[in-house]
């Protein structure tokens, strides 16, 4: 008997399994690939002086405008065999001629691709990015790559992990936290509650351990990878709520 959520989608279609991942050995990967530039360590260093949980000043408004269009979009976000857990998600920005409702986990594009595209190279917008009119002014201000609309619904989770684990990580994660979920969305990093304000966007330090879940349907966020280099470093210094 086939079951929702475990086997196939909400819709009865089946689900598309994310690649199975092996450990890294970071100490065997060519140096090249692991050791920070000169642009790496300044970005790294200006953003570690940031916080890792920083609210940016940006102003959000129309969520619940743009959802009633975006509401056909929403696809399983990488489901796992034998694990149970409500996300959903619409792609938009990925690799060339991608669609809103294409996979956007890196491990299920590694099933399509043979490898894991990079988060810089998706950085192609779908035709969800112009619905999405509430992030016009986020979009024109950073360069993007792989940014996607999460939603978490009941018992929705993300265990323990972390995004980027090398200071020559390609992008900086920004997270905008969408319509209100405040009562019913839990987010740790580094096993320390934080607090987020809806319709706000965020600088998180993802280097870090982080983990969250959800009580309640749809809580929605829209997960942005921006390009790291020193442009965008210096453009979310300019843009942080809390300034000297
Ligand atoms: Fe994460």
């Amino acid at each position: 008997m086939t079951k929702t959520l475990l086997d196939v989608d909400k819709k009865g279609n089946p689900l598309f399994h994310a690649a199975k991942t092996s450990r890294p050995k970071y100490h065997e990967f060519p140096i090249e690939q692991t050791f920070p530039s000169q642009e790496d360590m300044a970005c790294e260093a200006q953003l570690s002086a940031l916080g890792t949980w920083e609210p940016l000043s940006f102003k959000i408004n129309g969520w619940e405008e743009d959802k009633v269009f975006l509401k056909n979009y929403w696809v399983p976000f990488q489901p796992r065999k034998d694990q149970f857990n409500d996300r959903e998600s619409i792609l938009v920005y990925g690799v060339k001629d991608s669609k809103p409702n294409d996979p956007c986990g890196l491990s299920q594009l590694a099933r399509i691709y043979g490898y894991k595209p990079t988060e810089s190279s998706m950085n192609y917008p779908t035709a969800a990015k112009d619905l999405l009119t509430c992030m016009n002014e986020v979009f024109d201000f950073f360069d993007f790559g792989r940014t996607f609309l999460v939603r978490l619904n009941t018992g929705g989770h993300y265990p323990p992990h972390r995004d980027h684990i090398l200071l020559n990580r390609p992008t900086i994660r920004l997270i905008a936290f969408l319509g209100d979920s405040v009562s019913s969305l839990r987010w740790e990093v580094e096993d320390r509650m934080v607090q987020f304000q809806p319709n706000t966007l965020y600088y998180v330090d993802t280097r870090k351990t982080h983990r969250l879940w959800s009580s309640h349907h749809h809580s929605t966020m829209l997960v942005c990878n921006i390009i790291k280099d020193w442009e965008n470093t210096m453009k979310i210094l300019h843009k942080l709520k809390y300034q000297g």
